[in-house]
C-alpha cells in the first residue's frame, strides 16, 4: 500500500513539473521573435500612387472592413471613406485578436513604423516588435508597386489618436506559437514589381490570388492553422457570420466553372458584374461585398475570366448560409 501512494506521489510530481515545463515554455516561446526581411520599398507622394491605395485599401484589399470600428462597418460598406482607426476584434480560441489604428499617429498609430516594417507586417506577417501576426491578411504575393501604394495611402491619412487594446494571445494561442503551428508567411516566390492592370486573365488572378483573398475563403482549410486542405476555389470553408450573429454561420460555396456544382458556372460576365454591384444579400456574410462592390468594371472583368479559366472541380456545397437548428451539411 505504502509503495503503490509513493508510485502515485512521484507520477503526480513528474507531471506536474512536466506541466509547469511546458507552460513555462509555452509562455517564453509563445512571444517569440522572427528575423524577416525589411521590404525596401518606400512611401511615395505621389497623388495617383496614393489614390491606388486608397482604393486598393478600401476595395479589393478590403483593409477597411477590419482597421476601422465595427460600428462603422454598415457606413464602410456603404461607400463611406474614414481614416483607418482600427476597432474590428475577433474573439476566437487562440485569443482576441484586434485590428490596429493604421493612421499616422505616433503613440497609438502607425507613425512610429518605418516604411520597411509595414510592408514587412503585409509581405512577411511579422509586427513591428518581430512577433508573428496571426494570419488575417494574406498580402504576402501582392506587388512592390501595391504595397507602396497601400503605405503611401496610410501615411497620407490625417493621424488620428485612437488608444485600442492590443491583441492578446490565450494560452492556446501561444501553444500555437510555441510549437510553430503557425509561423509568419512569406511571400511563394519573389512579388511581381507590378502587375499591368487590365481584364486579362492573368490580372485576375493576381486580384483573386494576392489581393482580394478569394482563394483564403473559398478553399477548405484547417481551421487550426490555415493551412490548405481542399481544392483552390471549390469552396466548402465553414467561417463564422461577421459581425457575429448568434446561431448564423456560413459556407463559401464552390466558384469554380463546374456546371452542376460551381455557384457561378451559369453566369454570364454582366450577371457576375451585376451580383458584385448589389453587394450584400445575406446579413453577416464573412465576405467583404461592400468593399468588393466598389472595385472597377476592370477589375471585375479580369476576375469573371480568370475564374471561368479554372478547371471545375465537382463537389456542390449545398447550403451557404446556415441558421442555428439547421445541421451543417457534412
Ligand atoms: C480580416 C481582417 C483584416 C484585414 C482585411 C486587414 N487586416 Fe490588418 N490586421 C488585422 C488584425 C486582426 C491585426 C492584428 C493581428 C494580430 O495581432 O496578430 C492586423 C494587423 C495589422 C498591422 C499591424 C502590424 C503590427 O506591427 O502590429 C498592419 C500594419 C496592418 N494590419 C495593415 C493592414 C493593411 C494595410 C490591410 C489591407 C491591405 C489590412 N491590414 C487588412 C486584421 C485585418
Ligand atoms: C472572408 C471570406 C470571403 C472572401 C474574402 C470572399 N468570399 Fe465569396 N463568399 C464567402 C461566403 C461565406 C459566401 C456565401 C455567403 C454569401 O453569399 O455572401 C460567399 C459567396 C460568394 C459568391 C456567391 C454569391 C451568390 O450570390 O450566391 C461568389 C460568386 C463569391 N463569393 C465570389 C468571391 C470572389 C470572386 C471573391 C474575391 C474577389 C470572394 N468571393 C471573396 C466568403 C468569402
Amino acid at each position: 500500500m505504502k509503495s503503490l501512494i509513493n508510485i502515485l506521489k512521484w507520477i503526480a510530481i513528474v507531471a506536474g513539473v512536466l506541466i509547469l515545463l511546458l507552460v513555462t515554455f509555452v509562455n517564453i516561446r509563445g512571444n517569440r521573435t522572427y528575423d524577416a526581411p525589411l521590404p525596401d520599398l518606400v512611401a511615395s507622394q505621389d497623388s495617383a500612387v496614393i489614390a491606388r491605395g486608397q482604393y486598393l485599401a478600401f476595395g479589393p484589399a478590403h483593409c477597411a472592413s477590419c482597421h476601422a470600428p465595427m460600428d462603422k462597418f454598415d457606413e464602410i460598406e456603404q461607400g463611406l471613406v474614414m481614416p483607418l482607426i482600427g476597432g474590428w476584434e475577433l474573439n476566437i480560441p487562440p485569443g482576441s485578436f484586434r485590428a490596429p489604428n493604421l493612421t499616422p499617429d505616433v503613440e497609438t498609430g502607425i507613425g512610429s513604423f518605418s516604411d520597411g516594417q509595414l510592408a514587412r507586417a503585409l509581405r512577411y506577417s511579422v509586427r513591428q516588435n518581430g512577433e508573428a501576426l496571426f494570419p488575417f491578411m494574406p498580402f504576402q504575393n501582392m506587388s512592390d508597386a501595391d504595397v507602396i501604394a497601400i503605405i503611401s495611402f496610410l501615411r497620407s491619412q490625417t493621424p488620428v489618436r485612437n488608444d485600442l487594446k492590443e491583441t492578446e494571445l490565450s494560452f492556446l494561442g501561444k501553444a500555437i506559437s510555441a510549437f510553430g503551428l503557425i509561423t509568419p508567411e512569406g511571400p511563394l516566390s519573389t512579388p511581381p514589381k507590378s502587375v499591368q492592370i487590365d481584364t486579362s486573365i492573368t490580372y485576375g488572378e493576381y486580384v483573386a490570388n494576392s489581393v482580394a483573398n478569394c482563394r483564403g475563403c473559398h478553399s477548405l482549410r484547417d481551421l487550426k492553422t490555415g493551412a490548405y486542405t481542399g481544392v483552390p476555389f471549390a469552396g466548402g470553408m465553414p467561417m463564422e457570420s461577421d459581425p457575429p450573429i448568434e446561431g448564423l454561420s456560413f459556407i463559401s460555396p464552390n466558384i469554380t466553372p463546374h456546371l452542376n456544382d460551381g455557384i457561378m458556372a451559369n453566369w454570364d460576365e454582366a450577371t457576375f458584374i451585376k451580383r458584385f454591384r448589389t453587394g450584400r444579400i445575406h446579413k453577416g456574410s464573412p465576405m467583404p461585398w461592400g468593399a468588393f462592390a466598389r472595385m472597377t468594371e476592370v477589375e471585375l472583368k479580369a476576375l469573371y475570366r480568370y475564374l471561368q479559366s479554372l478547371e471545375p472541380m465537382a463537389g456542390k456545397v449545398e447550403k451557404t448560409v446556415i441558421h442555428q437548428g439547421e445541421a451543417p451539411p457534412s
